[in-house]
């Protein structure tokens, strides 16, 4: 069946006005995500915040529900925060780690996360490996089978990283992970909305994703999934009123993942997060990632074969996030002429995956993300201006 691009294209306001092919950044919200927002951010001002969240309970409330069908879970297994990185953080310092205690993470693992592992064997005395990979960039679930023993306890990695179109294996990780006592936590952050994600399937028990990327919901909204099986192991560092159950006999942390949330939400942000998530489901993500797919793998054929111009991307199966590189052309002046040309892009620096970039001498790289919504006409405006700044002028080089 023809993919319905007309209906897309009408559904998303933005694209009467930019090229926007920083998906992976942040997409343009469809339409029905921004008029729940701000129909609630109305009603708060003109009834007051906490009475707008009680008439709205329902619509903040979906949410979990929503995110829970995405991902094949239930919505006690999911806890609702306000980015990745703090769902990610969120679960890592829940883990009871101790010193000698193998933490395996994979090498294209997103900057934020590298970091916060770094901190953590600094204090803790944890020690930090990197996942195998091949010669795809993949983790290689072979090798990595050669390395899990009884001292692994965490073994985290990056469905898809921030800069590349790579797909790592994640659920024939799952399935070697789920032999051992370890705890196995993916970041979908880049994966979430654009191709399928189940965490049965991928057998994880923490999963971590953001709203603003392939979901098209707002700023400011993060997720984490929490495998009911592990909630009661995990103790979270932040005690919050509806993370707590708290009575005459004591306190105890709420079941499931609910224990990770405090009070205080944007209940905007609820609604529009919850609003896009069913906006994703109504088309069918299956649908939208063969579109993505079939988008994304002409554009890299056309950048390869423009001279100056080389693909980064690694992997066997890839996504829509499309990295290049210029012979002699900062991917900072290609990014500021494209904008000026009303073409959306971002470079990615290497401090987003530094143990992936440093090692293969990568300092900065154009990433060229494409959505379902982005037209065949939009890609060949990219080509045209893309052909016209690596032909032309060289005036900015790439130091
Ligand atoms: C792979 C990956 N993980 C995590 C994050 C962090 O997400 P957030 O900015 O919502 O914390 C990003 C952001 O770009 C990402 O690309």
């Amino acid at each position: 069946m023809q993919f319905d691009l007309a209906t897309a294209r009408a559904d998303t306001p933005g694209v009467a006005h930019v090229v926007h092919l920083n998906n992976a950044g942040a997409s343009l919200a469809p339409r029905v995500v921004t008029e729940a927002m701000t129909a609630h951010l109305t009603l708060e001002s003109t009834v007051g915040a906490y009475e707008a969240a009680e008439r709205a309970q329902s619509a903040v409330g979906r949410a979990h529900h929503a995110v829970a069908r995405l991902l094949g879970a239930r919505s006690d297994e999911i806890a609702i925060v306000d980015s990745a990185t703090r769902a990610w953080g969120l679960a890592l310092a829940s883990i009871p780690l101790k010193a000698g205690d193998r933490v395996l993470v994979s090498p294209v693992e997103y900057g934020s996360n590298h970091l916060s592992l770094l901190h953590l064997a600094e204090r803790t005395g944890v020690r930090l490996e990197f996942l195998p990979v091949d010669a795809n960039g993949l983790v290689d679930p072979a090798a990595l089978e050669q390395r899990l023993d009884d001292r692994v306890k965490l073994v985290a990695m990056a469905h898809v990283p921030m800069h590349d179109g790579l797909v790592n294996p994640v659920a024939r990780v799952g399935e070697l992970v789920r032999r051992t006592d370890a705890l196995f936590l993916v970041d979908a952050c880049q994966s979430v909305g654009q191709l399928p994600v189940d965490v049965r399937e991928i057998d994880c028990d923490l999963l971590v994703g953001c709203g603003r990327k392939y979901l098209r919901g707002p700023r400011g909204t993060g997720f984490l999934y929490v495998r009911s099986a592990v909630a009661d192991r995990l103790t979270p560092t932040v005690a919050g009123l509806d993370g707590i159950q708290w009575d005459a006999g004591g306190y105890r942390f709420a079941p499931g993942a609910r224990r990770f949330e405090t009070w205080e939400a944007n209940a905007a942000a609820r609604i529009g997060l919850g609003v896009a998530v069913d906006y994703a489901l109504g088309w069918g993500v299956e649908r939208t990632w063969q579109r993505i797919r079939t988008l994304a793998a002409d554009l890299r054929a056309d950048l390869a074969a423009m001279p100056g111009v080389t693909v980064e991307d690694r992997g066997v199966e890839r996504c829509g996030n499309v990295a290049v590189t210029f012979d002699g052309l900062d991917p900072f002046h290609v990014r500021g002429e494209l904008l000026r040309a009303g073409i959306n892009t971002w470079v990615c620096l290497d401090n987003a995956a530094c143990q992936d970039m440093r090692q293969r001498g990568l300092s900065r790289l154009l990433r060229i993300s494409v959505h379902y919504y982005n037209s065949e006409s939009e890609l060949e405006r990219l080509r045209c201006a893309l052909d016209r700044l690596t032909t032309g002028s060289k005036a900015t080089v790439f130091a």
